[in-house]
């Protein structure tokens, strides 16, 4: 594959001035093959999706970039309850969500606004407002670039977690081309998530539609989630760390407003508040900050490189560290 001197500014959401040894765009399952030989040509081979989840540290990212952007929405199997629908990785999961809300069809509305494709959708198992990806996926469709071998990976084999799934940290060389979602033909709204519950208590409505919480949940996220078009940004760049019974006791006596939320096997701390409490929602240092609006999510102002990003990160982290004897993990992936 030829060099590449492509700049991938406006391939990532943080809007971070980069270029890669390699650039591929991915749109064709024929393409497939030529994957391989580039993975065997560069042993660092990032995947990229929307780019709404990753850093890039360096001005020269070493290895090749493969940006998956094949299209196709295809209806499998339908019936009276449910619909089984294959969706090509690089279309816009944004699009695939409204797609789906304008058929009826459920399981993803709280999922809405969300930047990104769906390719990059089980990799770490986006969540919001109550949902997450793995709710609704049937099984992902991939190929291992090393073996030069598709896969069907099921729903129980995909590993999921909170923000985490086989192919999170490890598994790279596998490239998901499609994912398989089942949705729901009976709506039953999913209220239960305290920003969306207290919007319907306000705004009382008798028989929403999954198109219209669609509307909803996409306009509680755009009250308080910057824009990427405006102020580049990666959503979450912490995931909220999750604690046993003992450590979220000794915090709650020191700290009485910390929130957490019981979970099954501890408590998640929100990191928002962490962050919030240590003074940093809404602090500038340099070209970067955390958003005044959502302490979790970090913002470019402008001209900030991979590196500015990367020490900021760390202070932040050893801010909260210092303060509560808590790790905070990021969630936004670092592609040096
Ligand atoms: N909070 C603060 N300060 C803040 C923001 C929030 O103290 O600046 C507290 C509030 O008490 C609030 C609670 O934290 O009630 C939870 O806040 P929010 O509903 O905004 O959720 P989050 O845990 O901070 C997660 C996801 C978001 C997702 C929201 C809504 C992660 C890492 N992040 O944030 O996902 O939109 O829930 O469901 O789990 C993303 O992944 O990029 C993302 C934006």
């Amino acid at each position: 594959m030829e060099k590449t001197t492509k700049n991938l500014k406006a391939f990532n959401t943080f809007a971070i001035d980069c270029t890669a040894e390699a650039y591929f765009e991915f749109t064709s399952k024929e393409q497939l093959p030529q994957t391989a030989q580039i993975y065997a040509q560069y042993p660092k081979t990032h995947i990229l999706g929307g780019g709404s989840n990753t850093v890039f540290l360096n001005n020269r990212i070493s290895g090749a970039v493969i940006r998956i952007c094949n299209k196709g929405i295809e209806t499998l199997e339908e019936n009276d309850r449910n619909v089984i629908v294959r969706v090509a990785a690089g279309e816009s999961w944004e699009g695939f969500v409204r797609w789906a809300c304008k058929r009826g069809y459920c399981g993803i509305e709280n999922l809405a606004a969300i930047p990104g494709t769906v390719g990059a959708a089980p990799v770490q198992n986006i969540g919001a407002y109550g949902a997450q990806a793995e709710d609704s996926i049937a099984w992902v469709e991939s190929f291992d670039m090393a073996r030069q071998k598709f896969i069907q990976t099921k729903k129980e084999d995909c590993r999921f977690g909170y923000r985490n799934s086989r192919w999170k940290s490890e598994n790279k060389q596998e490239l998901i081309h499609s994912v398989v979602f089942s949705l729901n033909k009976n709506f039953v709204p999913n209220t239960d998530y305290k920003a969306l519950r207290e919007y319907m208590e306000r705004n009382p409505e008798k028989n929403p539609t999954p198109e219209r919480i669609c509307e909803i949940v996409t306009e509680i996220r755009n009250s308080k989630l910057p824009d990427p078009k405006i102020l580049g940004n990666a959503g979450s760049f912490f995931k909220n760390p999750t604690v046993d019974k003992d450590e979220y006791e000794r915090l709650k006596s020191k700290f009485k407003d910390l929130v957490a939320f019981e979970e099954q096997n501890g408590y998640k701390l929100s990191a928002a508040w962490l962050i919030e409490s240590c003074g940093l929602k809404g602090k500038r240092f340099g070209n970067v900050g955390m958003h005044e609006k959502q302490a979790l999510v970090m913002v470019n102002y402008g001209g900030a490189t991979g590196k500015q990003i990367a020490d900021f990160a760390l202070r932040v982290r050893q801010t909260v560290k210092d303060r509560f004897d808590v790790d905070l993990q990021t969630e936004a992936h670092m592609v040096e």
